[in-house]
């Protein structure tokens, strides 16, 4: 079922927002991810978002929990509500949908999938495929992301997930990738006005365009991975996130930030 916002945005016609992804907190306020506190990442990641000033919504594309807990996205929840912005999430294989869904929809905190104002819907998935670090669409999410398409007829479109549906020429990582990449798009391919997708989960920055529409992939507010890598490794730039302005002619600027 989708559930729908609309926006408020303080410009017309454009919608500016931050990525957020992969935070990956844990219950622990003491544990590591590669080494780096994932905890006092996000909070310094918060703080930069915080001073940009010029946002509409900040979107968090899963791998929000490193291990889900009801203690873990409880903390997250109070973290979240120190960004001064709306706040979506969506799930990734480190999650738990129904706790998010049951923890994550308060104050300015939501589970919501389909965002609208002015020109511009964001669609945001759920990849989640239980037991397993890939993703995969099913026939349920498919159909929801068909309602939300045909729903933003005669507006540009922002489609948002967890795990990435085209090779990042990683090999360790493409085994953990969207199963049913072609499926996203045989249903992406039916309009004309989707203008980007963007996810979380490769924890580095990628960027290709196919068909004209930009394929984004993000950094984490935690960890990085090496980029073109064989095997896991370990990258090691800081923290980071992502901007985008979607603009009324529908054109995405976009810029990834390191902290
Ligand atoms: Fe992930």
């Amino acid at each position: 079922m989708l559930q729908h916002i609309e926006l408020r945005c303080q410009h017309p016609g454009e919608i500016n927002l931050v990525q957020l992804t992969d935070t990956h907190i844990a219950a622990d306020p003491g544990e590591l991810l590669g080494g780096v506190n994932t905890t006092g990442t996000l909070l310094d990641v918060i703080n930069a978002v915080n001073r940009h000033g010029n946002l509409d919504l900040a979107l968090l594309t899963g791998d929000l929990a490193s291990d889900p807990s009801v203690e873990v996205y409880e903390k997250l929840a109070g973290i979240l509500r120190r960004i001064e912005l709306p706040v979506y999430c969506l799930a990734g294989n480190h999650d738990d949908p129904a706790l998010m869904e049951r923890l994550l929809n308060s104050g300015n905190v939501s589970t919501a999938n389909f965002l609208t104002s002015g020109v511009w819907s964001i669609i945001l998935l759920n990849t989640h495929k239980p037991g397993t670090d890939g993703g995969c669409l099913s026939t349920t999410e498919l159909s929801r992301l068909d309602t939300a398409l045909e729903r933003s007829r005669g507006r540009h479109v922002l489609v948002c997930l967890h795990h990435h549906p085209v090779s990042i020429r990683s090999p360790w990582m493409d085994s953990m990738a969207l199963e049913n990449g072609e499926a996203l798009f045989r249903a992406l391919d039916r309009y004309d006005n989707v203008r980007g997708v963007i996810w979380g989960h490769i924890h580095q920055e990628f960027s290709v365009t196919r068909n004209g529409v930009m394929l984004l992939g993000s950094p984490s507010t935690c960890v990085q991975f090496l980029p073109r890598a064989e095997r896991a490794g370990i990258d090691d730039r800081p923290a980071g996130y992502r901007t985008l302005t979607l603009a009324a002619d529908g054109v995405i600027r976009t810029r990834v930030h390191w902290v």
